[in-house]
C-alpha cells in the first residue's frame, strides 16, 4: 500500500521539491498527494506543476489562531493522508490540530534536538562554538520542537563557517533525512506509535534516534541499515 503524504509548507519549500523527486522513484512506497501553506509560498509551484493539489490557508485571512486551523485541520483532512510532514512550516500548532492528527506529523529542524528549538539555528550553534550541527526529524507535539526524534544528520562545523555555509552545507542532507524517513514509514522499516518510533526489528521503543550515513542510508544504534531489517 502506498503511503500518502501531504506536506506543510510556509516557504521555497526544497524539502517539499525533495520528497516529490523521491516519490517518483519505482520503490518509494509513498506519494504526495499536494501540499499546504499558510501562506503565498513558492513551493507551491513546485505541486501545481505536477497537476497535484495545491492549498492556500492564509493565516491573514483568519480572524484568530482556532478558525485558521480548523481550516488548516478541514483541508489536511480532506485529502486523507496517512502522514503530514512539516517542511518548513512556521507554525506551532495547537494541541487541538495535533490532537486531531495524533501520530501521523513529523517536521523536519535543523538543529541536533534537543539542542537549539525555534528560529536561527544556525547562528546558535555558531555562537555556542559548536564542532557539529545537523538536522532532526522529529514527531510533532504541542511543544515547539520537542517530539521524539526519529533521525538526525550530522555535519562538521568548519573554520570561517557563517550562519549562510552552514545552512547551504547542511541543506542537501536534510532532502537525504527527510526523504529516507518518510520512506522507512512507507515500506513498515519504522512504525509510528503513540509517543514515539518502534523499529520493526526491534522490541522497544526507539531511545537513540537513527542516523543519516554518508550514502543517506539510516543506520540504528548499533551501526545496523534500517534497509536490511
Ligand atoms: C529547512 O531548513 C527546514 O529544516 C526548516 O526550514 C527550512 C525549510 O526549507 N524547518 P525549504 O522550504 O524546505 O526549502
Amino acid at each position: 500500500m502506498t503511503l500518502r503524504v501531504v506536506v506543510l509548507i510556509s516557504g521555497r519549500g526544497s524539502n517539499l521539491g525533495a520528497l516529490l523527486s523521491a516519490a517518483a522513484e519505482p520503490d518509494a512506497g509513498f506519494c504526495v498527494l499536494g501540499a499546504i501553506a499558510d501562506r503565498p509560498a513558492a513551493g507551491l509551484d513546485l505541486v501545481r506543476e505536477r497537476g497535484l493539489r495545491a492549498v492556500l490557508v492564509a493565516r491573514s485571512d483568519f480572524v484568530d489562531r482556532h478558525s485558521f486551523e480548523a481550516e488548516l485541520g478541514r483541508q489536511t483532512a480532506a485529502l486523507a493522508p496517512d502522514l503530514i510532514v512539516l517542511a518548513g512550516f512556521m507554525r506551532v500548532l495547537s494541541t487541538e490540530f495535533v490532537q486531531q492528527h495524533a501520530g501521523r506529523v513529523l517536521n523536519i529542524h535543523p538543529s541536533l534536538l534537543p539542542l537549539y528549538p525555534g528560529l536561527h539555528t544556525h547562528q546558535r550553534v555558531l555562537d555556542a562554538g559548536d564542532a557539529e550541527h545537523g538536522a532532526s526529524v522529529h514527531l510533532v507535539t504541542p511543544q515547539l520542537d520537542a517530539g521524539p526524534v526519529l533521525a538526525q544528520v550530522r555535519i562538521a562545523v568548519l573554520n570561517g563557517d557563517t550562519a549562510e555555509d552552514l545552512a547551504a552545507r547542511l541543506l542537501p542532507r536534510e532532502h537525504q533525512l527527510l526523504v529516507a524517513c518518510v520512506k522507512a514509514i512507507a515500506h513498515g522499516w519504522v512504525e509510528v506509535q503513540s509517543g514515539g518510533f518502534r523499529i520493526r526489528r526491534h522490541e522497544h521503543a526507539l531511545t537513540t534516534p537513527l542516523r543519516l550515513d554518508a550514502s543517506g542510508q539510516l543506520l540504528d544504534a548499533g551501526g545496523q541499515p534500517l534497509a536490511q531489517c
